[in-house]
């Protein structure tokens, strides 16, 4: 039977051209679906989401305090991509409202890019494509390189960067890696040292995390420490890279070629961007598409419409951003409450009185803080009613409470 509340169909707004895996998937579960091309602006998207339970967005859509406060029957909010920035994330705490992201499914297309830029930087590939453009034919081998045999070393080796060895040792390149986190080798990779690994690589490639920490974590230092005439890569973030120092070390041919996705200040799209590593030979150029194919989208459309269909049918939170990590296996057929509430004590005495005081058996339950908010779940004996529904949500500090049925 289809989901709904008060007798109709709970609503899902999809914006921002989230794959049509996200509808078909909501479709299935019976949700009615709105789907858009494009983001919304504040006042748009404040009149749509008035009757929307589950919004779904890209990177464009800034979904700010009065967006969230006019979504009265918002539960969730999926961000189909890595970055939650442009969601108002406290402001959905405040209310209880689910927040999903999905850091994992576009590491493959980033592993795959990073890997042919290595191959295409070693071929010097785009400075012959460009003398081509302008009508020079300069057929020649000299700086050319094969990868096989050569030296990657790999700085975080996370989801992108180990994939990234995978593909590497299958080229025939030997693998070094250095992550601050005990992290396990893939296949014939070795872990050194961060200084050891700038001495030894003929390629280095950054895939560490985006954590403040890492703010000029390369600059001239790192680059002299480098071999001479290696390569570099930076799909990672923009602000780990001194980008003045790179260029200073391509234009001196210290570095034989750079290929960078993220820059410490990208623009939201069109015409004026800007970058210091402009017009140097050998450097490929992208606008942070290292993440972005029509499969990765697929795979993030899959997935998190998954996570927010869990969490509407069992109110599992596991991975969201904003909520704290609560799962109670579900069996068909429970009799569920889901109640998030202000961190403070009292609160499931306060609940189970209640419980106990109807005769209602709790069958199993399950809690979680995080921050300022505590999230329990309840598997209780019998359908709740509106009655006690009320009586729960008069539960002081209580913020949201979601009963299967209700
Ligand atoms: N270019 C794109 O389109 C694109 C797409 C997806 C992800 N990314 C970025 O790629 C990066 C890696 O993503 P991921 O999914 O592999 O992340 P991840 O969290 O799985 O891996 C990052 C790894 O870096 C390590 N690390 C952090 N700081 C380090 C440091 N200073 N030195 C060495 N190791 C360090 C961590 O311990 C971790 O193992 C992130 O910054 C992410 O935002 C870019």
């Amino acid at each position: 039977m289809a989901p709904t509340r008060r007798g109709g169909f709970l609503k899902v707004l999809l914006l921002e051209n989230i794959s049509a895996a996200a509808a078909q998937a909501f479709r299935a579960a019976g949700y009615e679906v709105e789907a858009h091309g494009s983001a919304l602006e504040e006042p748009q998207l404040v009149e749509k989401i008035r009757d929307v339970s589950v919004l779904g967005v890209r990177s464009k859509t800034r979904i700010s305090a009065a967006a969230i406060e006019a979504g009265k029957k918002l539960v969730a909010v999926g961000a189909f991509s890595i970055g939650v920035d442009k969601i108002d994330r406290a402001a959905a705490s405040d209310r209880g409202i689910a927040v999903f992201n999905d850091p994992h499914s576009n590491s493959r297309s980033v592993a795959e890019l990073a890997l042919g830029e290595i191959i295409l930087l070693l071929r010097r590939t785009f400075p012959a494509s460009t003398e081509m453009h302008a009508g020079v034919w300069n057929k020649s081998a000299a700086g050319a390189h094969e990868v096989r045999g050569l030296t990657l070393g790999i700085v975080g080796y996370g989801k992108i960067g180990s994939q990234l060895s995978d593909l590497a040792e299958a080229m025939g390149m030997r693998v070094v890696f250095y992550d601050t986190a005990h992290v396990l080798a893939r296949g014939n990779a070795r872990a050194v040292e961060f200084r050891e690994l700038l001495g030894m690589a003929d390629v280095v490639t950054l895939h560490v995390d985006g954590k403040k920490e890492n703010q000029d974590l390369f600059g001239a230092e790192e680059f002299a420490a480098m071999k001479k005439s290696a390569c570099f890569l930076n799909l990672s973030r923009g602000f780990v890279v001194d980008h003045d120092a790179l260029a200073a070390c391509l234009k001196s041919g210290k570095v034989a070629g750079a290929a960078v996705d993220v820059f410490p200040h990208e623009p939201e799209s069109g015409a004026g961007f800007k970058s210091v590593l402009q017009a140097i030979p050998n450097v490929i150029l992208t606008p942070h598409v290292g993440g972005s194919t029509e499969e990765a989208q697929q795979n993030i459309g899959r997935f998190v419409s998954a996570k927010l269909l869990d969490y509407l049918k069992t109110g599992d939170s596991t991975l969201s951003v904003n909520l704290p990590q609560c799962h109670l296996e579900y069996e068909e057929g429970s009799y569920r409450l889901m109640h998030i509430h202000h961190n403070v004590p009292g609160i499931l005495r306060a609940i189970n009185d209640i419980l106990g005081d109807r005769g209602i058996n709790i069958e199993r339950q399950a809690l979680n803080t995080r921050g300022n908010l505590g999230y329990a779940i309840y598997d209780i004996n019998r359908e709740c009613d509106a009655e006690l529904m009320t009586e729960l949500r008069a539960v002081p500090h209580t913020i949201a409470l979601r009963a299967k049925g209700c």
